[in-house]
């Protein structure tokens, strides 16, 4: 049989056919836009999303026998609102998990509700992209709007209700949410009441492996598929690329290089950071995890390289860094253009380049943004090591992670070995073995994992650079306490 992963993400959905020994037969990308309505604002059409599942679903089983499809899963960027009037239209443009228009929201949740009661709640505290935020500045902005609202819905909920016609979402999704009740896997009445929605307009919760439903028939015709299809509940992309690389159980930790950067630890056991930093959320395998997410990590590549310097030559202008300069250049990046999700939380914080020099060269400027990113994501790892959590080696998945350079700086950066995914598919390969599960074709998502995921290549911190990187970063890390009253002032001048 075969099986349809759907990874969507913030640039393009990627499709990918599968078969149940996890061999990969096609893959398809369709891009759609983004946009930034003001700065640090970010938005996305749902209908966008919709329309590029729908043409890439047939696309990509074009000389596929498409009778044997039996499930799809999906992975989906997490955080974003998106909300439907009670004929199921899309009321909105989705508020992304990489938006920064709620600080005054959060404000308010974190400091007069109080990040006691919201991680006694939810075991989280409030970040400007997660979505209950966004429903009070909805309530504040768009009064008219938020009173149409029937559903509410994470965005790869919104394709399982295009496919299904059921408003369902994942424990590991609705967990980024700061409505759910983490630890016992249920809504949160007191977070409901404190935004202003009912258990009404949320959706069914499912554990990601488990089945929602079947296609409707009309989409069935549509995809060119059986009506008999299943549709697993799917995972935010973060816990959908861990199951994809084999990230499940207790203490295993993956590292996603994509428009984010992320820090995934799981773990069998619910736990909470007594700080909140890195956020503790429900997983995809039934149990849990925690994480941190820098809000732009391949993005600050792409924005030096595409916007900055204007090539799309990645490969040539990466080869211009001498492996002679790693760890010995004093010129410093850091990595907030759309401000900072973990550890920081801060949505004034800017991109910076600091110790520039006449002789500082273009190449020089990429080193600092490609180490710039991995400072930031060696931020969120020293608050897991600071809660005693021993981590020595991470999968490593994500556009990023299709670097060598990258790969080689994270990994000394980091100080702990790097082990990479024979597939790079990530939060796709990971939606398709969610819908080997729910159709019973492996008893459990960590029987899939050890089945099918394999490491095709390991990456060692060599001591040398390892022991230079660490005084870069202790130098990175003094960069941002000296500037955020800064950032504070210059945000506040609009
Ligand atoms: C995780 C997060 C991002 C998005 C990216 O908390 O906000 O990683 O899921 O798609």
């Amino acid at each position: 049989m075969l099986y349809i992963g759907v990874d969507l993400g913030t640039s393009a959905v990627k499709l990918l056919l599968m078969d149940g020994d996890g061999t990969i037969k096609n893959t398809v990308s369709r891009d759609y836009p983004l946009e930034f309505p003001q700065p640090g604002w970010s938005q996305q059409n749902p209908e966008d999303w919709k329309n590029a599942v729908l043409e890439g679903i047939p696309q990509l089983l074009e000389g596929f026998d498409a009778g044997q499809v039996a499930g799809i899963g999906a992975g989906g960027q997490m955080h974003g609102l998106v909300v439907l009037d009670s004929s199921g239209s899309v009321i909105r443009p989705a508020i992304l998990w990489n938006d920064g228009r709620t600080a005054k929201e959060v404000a308010y949740l974190n400091e007069t509700v109080g990040r006691e009661k919201l991680s006694q709640y939810t075991a989280n505290i409030a970040f400007a992209g997660f979505t209950a935020p966004k429903l009070l500045w909805m309530r504040e902005n768009e009064p008219e709007l938020f009173g149409k609202i029937a559903k509410i819905m994470l965005p790869k909920d919104y394709i399982n209700y295009i496919l299904t016609g059921v408003h369902c979402t994942d424990f590991s999704d609705a967990s980024g949410m700061l409505l759910l009740d983490v630890k016992h896997r249920c809504w949160s009445k007191e977070m409901l009441e404190l935004c202003g929605v009912t258990e009404e307009q949320m959706p069914q919760l499912f554990e990601s492996y488990e089945p929602v439903g079947t296609l409707k028939p009309d989409i069935a015709r549509q995809l060119g598929l059986s009506e008999s299809v299943k549709v697993c509940a799917g995972a935010g992309d973060n816990a959908a690329a861990a199951v994809g690389t084999g990230t499940v159980g207790d203490g295993a930790c993956n590292i996603s290089l994509g428009t984010s950067g992320t820090i995934f630890i799981s773990s069998k056991n619910f736990g909470v950071d007594p700080n909140n930093a890195l956020h503790a959320f429900a997983h995809a395998d039934g149990n849990y995890h925690l994480m941190g997410c820098m809000l732009s990590a391949a993005s600050c590549n792409s924005w030096w390289q595409d916007k900055v310097i204007g090539t799309k030559d990645y490969k040539g202008e990466e080869a211009k860094i001498l492996p002679e300069k790693l760890g010995r250049t004093h010129v410093y990046f850091l990595p907030y253009l759309m401000g900072e999700r973990s550890p920081i939380n801060d949505t004034n914080a800017r991109g910076t380049f600091i110790g520039l020099t006449m002789d500082t060269s273009r190449a020089d400027m990429l080193q600092a943004v490609l180490e710039g990113v991995a400072f930031a994501i060696r931020d969120s790892l020293e608050v897991a090591r600071s809660l005693g959590i021993d981590i020595k080696r991470s999968n490593i998945c994500g556009g990023g992670a299709k670097s060598a350079l990258w790969k080689t700086i994270m990994a000394n950066v980091l100080n702990i070995q790097l082990d990479i995914p024979a597939s790079e598919q990530g939060p796709g390969m990971g939606g398709a073995m969610l819908a080997m599960v729910a159709c019973g074709l492996y008893p459990t998502v960590e029987a899939a994992c050890e089945k099918l995921v394999r490491t095709s290549e390991t990456v060692m911190p060599d001591p040398e650079l390892s022991a230079l990187y660490e005084t870069r970063y202790q130098q990175f890390r003094q960069l941002y306490p000296a500037l955020k009253d800064l950032f504070a002032a210059m945000c506040a001048e609009g």
